[in-house]
């Protein structure tokens, strides 16, 4: 065991994240009304090219009038790579008060990335006197992305989550599939004549997990693209939690349910938690670091285990 101890993520709910295109101001209201932790308002891919300087007006009007609740308001700015994200990240921090708490940067390639637009906002923060720092979350999506997320994970303060996105992740990646995360038709082994369907996002999931919880942020699952299909976009969510995910985006508001019962702990497992840290009270006093509970080994590792879902029960509860 390292003598540096793992640094905790940030304590809010990131069960949901819920998109919607800032092109697209209808859906503005029914976002906040929603049951999403997260709002992601969209400047990026889901808007047109002729559409951005019009989605940017949309969505700064929105920021500052809206209700927005108790959400963590986030716009996705566009990549580094366009000739938009500059323009993006000056009129939005120039022009909305201080109900914006995030800005997602997509496409992160190093942490170099991140480190230019801590810079550009940095100047502006200071510029317009704004107190409250503005966080980041960043997109995986792309093979350099990936050899490079822990450096990214690690590039600034500002960081707090990290989502794996499928669809451009799998285009850069060469795979061969124009599905938007889930189960892979053709990625499957035979045994015994029977098909069998491993998860082809494991690896870049896993690697997202490892950096973020290195680094003290929240690891999220990105889009689910079948909307149409709520038994794949729970498979994929159990995966992701299972792996040590905290959330999933929504891309149409089915998905919000959805993503809200998966990550949130069930009474069962909340349940076995506290019966588990019970059983290690009383090992304790029984002064034993290890005890049987149904049938099963329970020792120190497993407080910290049940401590994940109580922290996360508790985090709902507030
Ligand atoms: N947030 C909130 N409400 C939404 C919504 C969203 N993202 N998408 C759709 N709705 C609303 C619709 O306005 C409609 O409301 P109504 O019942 O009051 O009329 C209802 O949900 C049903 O919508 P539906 O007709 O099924 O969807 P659509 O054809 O209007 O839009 C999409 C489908 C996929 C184009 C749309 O959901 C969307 O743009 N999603 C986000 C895409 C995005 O941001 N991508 C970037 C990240 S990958
Ligand atoms: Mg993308």
């Amino acid at each position: 065991m390292s003598f540096r101890t793992q640094p905790l993520p940030p304590a809010r709910l990131n069960r949901c994240q819920l998109f919607g295109p800032g092109s697209r101001p209808a859906l503005f209201e029914k976002m906040a009304k929603s049951a999403a932790d997260v709002i992601n308002l969209d400047l990026e891919d889901s808007v047109a090219p002729d559409d951005k300087a019009q989605a940017r007006t949309n969505i700064i009007a929105a920021i500052n009038d809206v209700d927005w609740g108790a959400k963590t308001l986030s716009v996705r700015i566009n990549g580094l790579d366009t000739p938009f994200w500059y323009r993006d990240v000056v009129d939005l921090l120039e022009q909305v008060g201080d109900r914006l708490d995030q800005i997602m940067i997509p496409k992160a390639g190093c942490a170099a990335d991140i480190y230019a637009v801590d810079a550009l906002v940095t100047a502006i923060e200071r510029a317009k006197g704004r107190t409250r720092p503005i966080a980041f979350e960043v997109i995986i999506e792309s093979a350099a992305g990936i050899c490079h997320v822990e450096e990214i994970a690690g590039a600034s303060p500002r960081l707090q989550a990290i989502s794996l996105g499928a669809a451009d992740f799998a285009a850069s990646m060469g795979m061969a599939t124009t599905g938007i995360g889930g189960t892979q038709e053709n990625y499957y082994m035979i045994r015994e004549g029977q098909k069998y369907w491993p998860d082809p996002w494991h690896w870049a999931q896993t690697a997202i997990v490892a950096a973020c919880r290195t680094h003290g942020l929240l690891p999220v699952d990105g889009p689910f693209g079948d909307f149409s299909d709520p038994e794949g976009f729970r498979a994929q969510a159990m995966r992701s939690a299972t792996l040590g995910m905290v959330g999933k985006w929504a891309i149409h508001p089915s998905q919000i349910a959805l993503a809200n019962e998966v990550f949130s702990p069930n009474e069962a497992a909340v349940t076995e938690a506290r019966e588990i840290l019970a059983a290690m009270e009383q090992a304790k006093r029984d002064g034993a670091g290890a005890t049987v509970y149904k049938g099963r080994l329970v020792d120190i590792a497993s407080i910290k285990q049940a401590e994940v879902t109580l922290r996360q029960f508790e985090l709902i509860g507030a």
